[in-house]
């Protein structure tokens, strides 16, 4: 399954809010307590944001991200005798990078001079068979003639293009981060070429363990029989995206923004109306919800195997809008009532086929429009759901409300008026690797956005018969002008069921059945049935 073109967006477009027409204008871009910006915020369609401050500030602390080209970034040497000594690692990363390298196995030599540790445990025979055996001879010889070499200056320049020390998104912490896509360019030529400190280690108790891995080192590994097949596709997109960066710099901006929720809706109490809910079986959350916020079923460690072996939606489309996947650099792991909003990634690449059939069909111009501080109005939000390994538990009630919370963390937005928030793009989420109901998920998801006041659009992934039964129930649910703390209590009353074991029937039909004979004139009396 993938993106359908005849899918007719417009007409959700006249039915849903979508951003730019919805979008409400924006204060003036400037640093705040809680808005780390790390350029001028003078924005001029066009040009290179200017890095700020203007000469390279560090700061190696457990607050920042420990940059490559740091002062205290050193490695141990040992001096004849038998004595040691530290160097400078930054200055054996420049030296490396600017000898020549004209091959993957001069790659992989340059990679392991200044990661020596590694190199009894890191594997390269991905990135071996990626130049000998997919791409053909004139793809290689382009790369390690033009792309790389780009690559290796974006990442030697990063002193130059990244001067203010960046601050890391700690867990219980709302902050926001905002770069400019050429600073993103170069903090990943640095991730491509494995230049981060201290971020290798396998150790459960090291500094970083609670953060994604950064380094791309996973991706340049071997699988048993043959080629990486899901890495070399990986590849192929970061390598396009690398060539578009270095080919013609990036003018636009980025922002990343870490949400905690403090205060959870009372949700047994609220009364407030359902939203509008619309469900399609054709299209794909970042075709068709464009201008929409659209939901990333993520990891809580943001990327999930984006650099390892995963390949399902987040991994996608973090490979097709890598500027994504810089969010791994500095994003703590994401606990039950957080997400992480990223307004602004730009589309690099096409693709189709999922999983094991996903393959780069090309490079993608993306036309989206960008609003004053120079993002493009694309705004994706990193939610992770629970992984239910057994899949019965999830019907269970704190686990409805650690969902609801985690969807109601992503969707609210209480800076701007509802009039203004475009709708929400959305689907299966938690329901493919994470095994979740998504029926249940489907109501989660559309009481979450209610309590936020925002509208639904739900892509069931080519599943019709899904469509139709959450369709149904959705209009089933709007005719009866069911309330929040109504469809609340239903969940509530279906776990309580099931937990005693009385129950064989499905969530849907558990809800006709109750539901059926339910009045609005008589709510008061229903309520009291259903708790
Ligand atoms: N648009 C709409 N629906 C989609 C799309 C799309 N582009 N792609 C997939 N689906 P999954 P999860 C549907 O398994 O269960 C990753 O490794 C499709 O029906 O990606 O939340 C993360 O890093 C699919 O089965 O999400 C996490 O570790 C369903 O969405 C983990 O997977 C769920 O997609 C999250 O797993």
């Amino acid at each position: 399954f993938s993106a359908s073109k005849t899918f007719p967006q417009e007409a959700f477009l006249c039915y849903f809010n979508v951003a730019p027409n919805c979008s409400a204008s924006l204060p003036r871009l400037q640093p705040e307590p809680f808005h780390t910006v790390l350029f001028h915020p003078w924005i001029q369609p066009g040009v290179v944001p200017r890095p700020f401050p203007e000469k390279y500030r560090d700061k190696w602390d457990c607050n920042h991200v420990r940059m490559p080209c740091s002062p205290e970034n050193l490695y141990p040497v040992k001096t004849p005798g038998s004595g040691r000594k530290v160097q400078s690692r930054w200055e054996l990363i420049q030296k490396t990078l600017s000898a020549p390298i004209m091959s993957s196995w001069d790659l992989e030599e340059a990679i392991l001079n200044y990661n020596s540790q590694y190199s009894k445990r890191w594997d390269f025979r991905g990135l071996h068979t990626f130049f000998t055996e997919v791409l053909n001879y004139q793809n290689g010889a382009e790369f390690f003639s033009s792309v790389l070499p780009g690559i290796i200056d974006l990442a030697l320049h990063l002193p130059d293009i990244c001067t203010q020390p960046i601050p890391l998104l700690t867990k219980h912490r709302n902050h926001s981060i905002t770069l400019s896509q050429k600073q993103i360019a170069s903090l990943l030529a640095n991730a491509f070429l494995c230049t981060f400190p201290r971020r290798n280690s396998q150790k459960r108790d090291s500094e970083y363990s609670t953060f994604p891995d950064i380094n791309f080192n996973r991706l340049f590994a071997g699988v048993k029989n043959g080629v990486n097949k899901r890495g070399a596709e990986k590849l192929k997109c970061l390598i396009n995206y690398f060539k578009r960066v270095t080919g013609k710099e990036p003018t636009g901006t980025v922002t990343f923004m870490r949400k905690y929720l403090v205060n959870a809706p009372d949700w047994e109490n609220s009364t407030q109306k359902l939203s509008r809910f619309q469900v399609s079986s054709k299209g794909v959350i970042e075709v068709e919800g464009a201008g929409m916020l659209q939901v990333d079923f993520a990891n809580k460690f943001v990327g999930g195997g984006v650099l390892g072996h995963g390949c399902v939606q987040e991994e996608i489309r973090f490979v097709i809008c890598p500027e994504l996947i810089v969010s791994r650099l500095f994003t703590e792991r994401l606990s039950d009532t957080e997400v992480l909003v990223i307004t602004g990634a730009e589309q690099y690449n096409e693709y189709c086929g999922y999983g094991n059939t996903f393959i780069w069909s090309g490079d993608y111009i993306d036309s989206t429009s960008s609003d004053s501080w120079g993002r493009k109005y694309t705004q994706i939000v990193a939610m992770d759901a629970t992984h239910f390994y057994k899949p019965e538990q999830q019907y269970q009630y704190h686990f409805v409300k650690r969902e609801l919370n985690k969807a109601y963390c992503g969707f609210y937005d209480d800076t701007v008026a509802p009039e203004h928030l475009p709708a929400i793009a959305t689907g299966n989420w938690g329901c493919g690797a994470f095994r979740g109901d998504p029926r249940l998920k489907a109501l989660i998801q559309l009481l979450a956005a209610s309590e936020a006041q925002r509208d639904i659009l739900y892509f069931t992934f080519g599943n019709e018969e899904l469509k139709n039964d959450i369709e149904a129930m959705c209009d089933f649910l709007l005719h009866k002008e069911i309330l929040i703390r109504q469809l609340i209590n239903m969940l509530k009353l279906y776990s309580r069921q099931q937990q005693k074991g009385q129950l064989v029937v499905r969530l849907f039909d558990f809800i006709y059945a109750t539901f059926s004979d339910f009045n609005t004139d008589t709510e008061e009396e229903t309520d009291s049935q259903i708790t």
